[in-house]
């Protein structure tokens, strides 16, 4: 099956099964969570969501190059307490074959007002990220930061102490060279990625930020790599994919957010399609 700039509808746990073995360099995906969401797309009850998820997951690992990764944005809800069908998964998922690699934090810089008796408001998502093994493609420089407006001030004025390698007061066995940070004009960022939720109606109610993808495309992928989202909705991931110079492929279970990705994802080919020819225009 040519699974190469291709939207499926239809539930992921067939689809997938058609998909080649080692086909996809990236796979990033927002499930349905447990049974948030049940009146637009359908719920799976907290209890089930593991035994419902495995065989989609198993599909994936198949799927999935060695070197590639699996970026799995999920959330648990809180009704009293919290769930801990997350919690069950990514055990289960370990005992599958995954490495649990990383967890990456979505902060959501604008997340929704609100009052609740035993708790704040929920400013943040899971993105967790699993592998096939220790080894994987991780492209570090991709997702470099402007190193911000503090390095100005504090490389002023070097002390004495800033141009040799000191130990941590701590004692952790780390050490630092202030100086080496001189002239410096990104830095690597950390593990908590700060975006904007999506607030604009995209005929879609969970639809998150073309961003979040796009960082993890950027990083665990290369241009021309084929990246993978098994919940597609209103086609995201494959617009980032392409706008980044990689293939997508999805699937989609409901008939209408099929057609939405797909008008979305055409959209963004032409968008891209008249960029080239702007620049390669005579003047
Ligand atoms: C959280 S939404 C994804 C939204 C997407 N990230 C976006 O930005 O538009 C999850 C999507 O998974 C779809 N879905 C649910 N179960 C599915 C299944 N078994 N196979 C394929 N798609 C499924 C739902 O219809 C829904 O559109």
């Amino acid at each position: 099956m040519d699974i190469k700039n291709q939207i499926f509808y239809g539930d992921s746990a067939d689809i997938l099964t058609k998909y080649p073995s080692n086909s996809v360099d990236l796979i990033v995906t927002s499930p349905p969570y447990s049974n948030r969401r049940k009146r637009s797309y359908g719920g799976i009850s907290p209890d089930r969501y593991v035994e419902w998820f495995l065989p989609i997951s198993k599909e994936l690992y198949r799927i999935l190059k060695q070197d590639g990764s699996f970026v799995l944005n999920i959330k648990e809800g809180a009704n009293g307490e919290r769930e801990i069908y997350v919690l069950e998964l990514i055990l289960a998922l370990r005992k599958q074959g995954w490495y649990w690699t990383e967890e990456y934090i979505w902060y959501k810089t604008t997340c929704m007002p609100g009052k609740w008796p035993n708790r704040f408001r929920d400013a943040w998502e899971r993105c967790l990220q699993f592998t096939k093994g220790r080894k994987f493609r991780m492209n570090q420089r991709a997702v470099k930061i402007p190193i911000g407006n503090w390095a100005k001030k504090r490389m002023k004025n070097l002390s004495e102490n800033d141009t040799v390698r000191t130990a941590s007061a701590t004692n952790s066995g780390f050490g630092r060279k202030v100086e080496n940070w001189a002239n410096k004009r990104t830095v690597y960022p950390d593990n908590v990625l700060k975006i904007a939720p999506v607030c604009k109606n995209h005929n879609h109610s969970a639809v998150y930020p073309k961003e979040l993808p796009a960082w993890f495309i950027k990083l665990f992928s290369k241009r021309g790599g084929i990246v993978l989202d098994p919940f597609i909705g209103s086609g995201t991931t494959a617009i980032a994919a392409v706008e980044l110079d990689r293939h997508y492929s999805g699937v989609e279970l409901n008939k209408t957010y099929y057609q939405i990705a797909k008008k979305n994802v055409q959209n963004a080919l032409h968008t891209k399609a008249a960029s080239i020819s702007t620049i390669k225009a005579p003047r």
